[in-house]
C-alpha cells in the first residue's frame, strides 16, 4: 500500500502520538509496518500510496481514523489478570461498600476485550452472595479500540483449560459454554446476569476531559495501559482519573505501572493497590 514506508515512519509515529498518546520508539519500526499493512484490507483505504495521503485521509475521515487507531492498540489481556486485586475486591473492598452504600461505581479504563470488566463483574456476584449484598453495582468500561469494545460487548471468548484462576472463581457460573474443541478450549458466553452490570463505551485516555462527576467511582481499575505512554503523559492521565475517585477509594493499576506524582496523595497497599487518602 505505501511507497515510502521507511522514510516516513517517523511521521506515523508523531501522528499516532499526537491523537492516541501511544508513543512507540524507533526500535517498534518492524511492528510499525506490519500494523500499517494491515490497513489494506479495509476499502477507505483503498488508492493511498504514502504515508502523508494515509496520515491526512486519517486527519479528515473518522473512519479511516478509528480503523488506524484500532490497527495500533495492543489488546492482550486474561481474565482475572493479577488476581490480586481481585481478591482484594473480595476480601477488603466489597464487603466495606456493602456495608456503607447502596450504589456502587467501578470504573475499568481500557478495557480491551472484556475478561477484565467481566472478571470485575463475576466477582462483584460472588462477593454479593457469600456476604449476602443487593446492593446495585455498575461497572463502567471503556477502550480507545472500538473493535475491541464491540468483541467485549458481544462477550463471547474462547478459554484455555491452563487459565489461573482463583480457586473461588467457577467460570460456569457467570458464562455458558457454547462448544468444548478437541485441543480442551471452551467457547463461552457470558450470561446476561453479568452482562448487564457492565456498560461499556469508547473513551481517549488522552483526551483532556473525561465525561463523569468528580468522585464518581469508589475503584478505578487502570492496569496494563500506562505502559504505552510518556511517563509525563502517564502522570496527566492519572491525575485526571484520581480526580474521578471518591476519598477512600481503590486505584489499581498493572504491575510494571507507577503512580508517580500521585503518590502523596494516595497510601500504597501493595500489589499495585492504592487508596486515595488525600484531595
Ligand atoms: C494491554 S491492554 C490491557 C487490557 C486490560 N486493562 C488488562 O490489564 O488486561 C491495553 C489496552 O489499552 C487500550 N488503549 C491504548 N491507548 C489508549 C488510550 N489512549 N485511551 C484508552 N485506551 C487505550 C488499548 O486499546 C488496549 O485495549
Amino acid at each position: 500500500m505505501l511507497t515510502d514506508i521507511s522514510k516516513s515512519l517517523k511521521d506515523i509515529q508523531e501522528y499516532l502520538y499526537k491523537i492516541t498518546g501511544i508513543y512507540l520508539d524507533t526500535s517498534k519500526q518492524t511492528m510499525i509496518k506490519n500494523r500499517l499493512e494491515t490497513l489494506k484490507k479495509f476499502p477507505v483505504f483503498e488508492g493511498i500510496t504514502t504515508t502523508g495521503e494515509l496520515i491526512a485521509l486519517a486527519s479528515r475521515n473518522a473512519q479511516a481514523r478509528q480503523l488506524f487507531i484500532n490497527a495500533f492498540t495492543t489488546n492482550q489481556t486474561d481474565f482475572f489478570r493479577e488476581k490480586a486485586h481481585f481478591q482484594d475486591m473480595l476480601d477488603r473492598v466489597l464487603p466495606s461498600l456493602f456495608k456503607n452504600q447502596f450504589n456502587i461505581r467501578i470504573y475499568c479504563a481500557a478495557s480491551s476485550t472484556g475478561e477484565e470488566p467481566y472478571s470485575i463483574a463475576a466477582t462483584v456476584l460472588h462477593a454479593s452472595e457469600i456476604y449476602n449484598s443487593s446492593c446495585n453495582v455498575e461497572i463502567l468500561a471503556s477502550d480507545i479500540d472500538t473493535s475491541v469494545l464491540q468483541e467485549a460487548e458481544e462477550g463471547l471468548f474462547t478459554l484455555s483449560p491452563t487459565l489461573n484462576l482463583p480457586n473461588w472463581v467457577n467460570m460456569d457460573k457467570y458464562f455458558d459454554t457454547l462448544q468444548k474443541c478437541a485441543d480442551g478450549t471452551r467457547k463461552i458466553r457470558a450470561k446476561d446476569e453479568l452482562k448487564r452490570m457492565i456498560k461499556f463505551f469508547p473513551l481517549n485516555l488522552f483526551d483532556n476531559n473525561y465525561p463523569f462527576r468528580k468522585d464518581e467511582f469508589d475503584v478505578i481499575f487502570c492496569r496494563n495501559v500506562l505502559i504505552y505512554f510518556k511517563v509525563h503523559d502517564q502522570n496527566t492521565i492519572l491525575h485526571r482519573l484520581f480526580r474521578h475517585l471518591k476519598m477512600n477509594g481503590t486505584l489499581y493499576i498493572g504491575h510494571a505501572e507507577d503512580v508517580l506524582g500521585l503518590k502523596e496523595k494516595l497510601e500504597r497497599l501493595g500489589n499495585k493497590t492504592y487508596i486515595k487518602i488525600k484531595e
